[in-house]
């Protein structure tokens, strides 16, 4: 399995395979990855992932499961045709999810997702969730790790303090990531490319900074320099 360091993988966020294919053929010079989340992926089905495989980049499918373990288990089962590198789910699916889908044979990396970028302390309180962000993400990455998971989904915020609590090579996927004065749109918790590398990402995501720059070649190109 490819170790991932210093990785860049872009979300291509598009409800339209064309627009995708499109994106990905611009950027895939510079990029070590392609994440697929839900709006691709319901819009067009697993099939149009697999379809992503002729560009020979890995593919994280972003599909943050969180259901009853029985459901999140044959939902896992059904994603292996798929071969994906890596798989999301969210840790708050509890222990007995987690360890049952970590047992599968033949699987995917499966990384949790712990709390969503676009999401801060104010939000968790309104959920009634007295931690802060970061030691909510704490607890949750504990829980990752006794479930045997492979990662975790973070903000680059809390990547430095997670780095401490596991092993090398337990991946750490930072979404929330903005390069320069792009909008913040719905994301709360951002850091850039550098400052996330800095802070023991393995895996950056970038969406919209490149899907919707005037120049996405270019704008890849860019944020893989500084992160190398
Ligand atoms: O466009 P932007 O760079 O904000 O996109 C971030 C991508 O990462 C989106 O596809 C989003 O679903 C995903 N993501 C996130 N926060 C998480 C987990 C995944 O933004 N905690």
């Amino acid at each position: 399995m490819k170790n991932f360091k210093n990785s860049l993988f872009c979300a291509i966020d598009f409800r339209n395979p064309k627009d995708a294919h499109k994106l990905i053929y611009k950027v895939k010079n510079y990029i070590d990855g392609i994440k697929v989340g839900l709006e691709f992926f319901v819009a067009n089905g697993p099939d149009s992932v697999t379809e992503l495989k002729r560009y020979n980049l890995p593919i994280f499918l972003d599909l943050k499961l969180h259901d009853i373990p029985n459901t999140v288990y044959k939902s896992v089962n059904s994603v292996l045709k798929i071969k994906p590198e890596i798989l999301s789910v969210h840790i708050s699916g509890g222990k007995r999810m987690l360890r049952k889908i970590s047992n599968i044979k033949h699987r995917p990396k499966i990384v949790g997702v712990s709390m969503l970028t676009s999401l801060d302390k104010d939000d968790l309180k309104e959920i009634g969730i007295r931690l802060n962000p970061r030691n909510f993400v704490k607890r949750l990455t504990k829980i990752a790790l006794e479930s045997k998971l492979d990662g975790i989904v973070c903000s680059a915020l809390e990547a430095k303090i997670i780095k401490l609590m596991c092993p090398r090579n337990f991946l750490i996927i930072t979404p929330g990531i903005r390069f320069g004065n792009e909008e913040m749109a719905d994301q709360k918790r951002v850091s850039t490319p550098k400052q996330a590398i800095k802070n023991g990402a393995s895996i950056i995501v970038v969406g919209r900074s490149i899907t919707s720059s005037k120049d996405p070649e270019n704008m890849a190109k860019l944020i893989k320099k500084t992160i190398e």
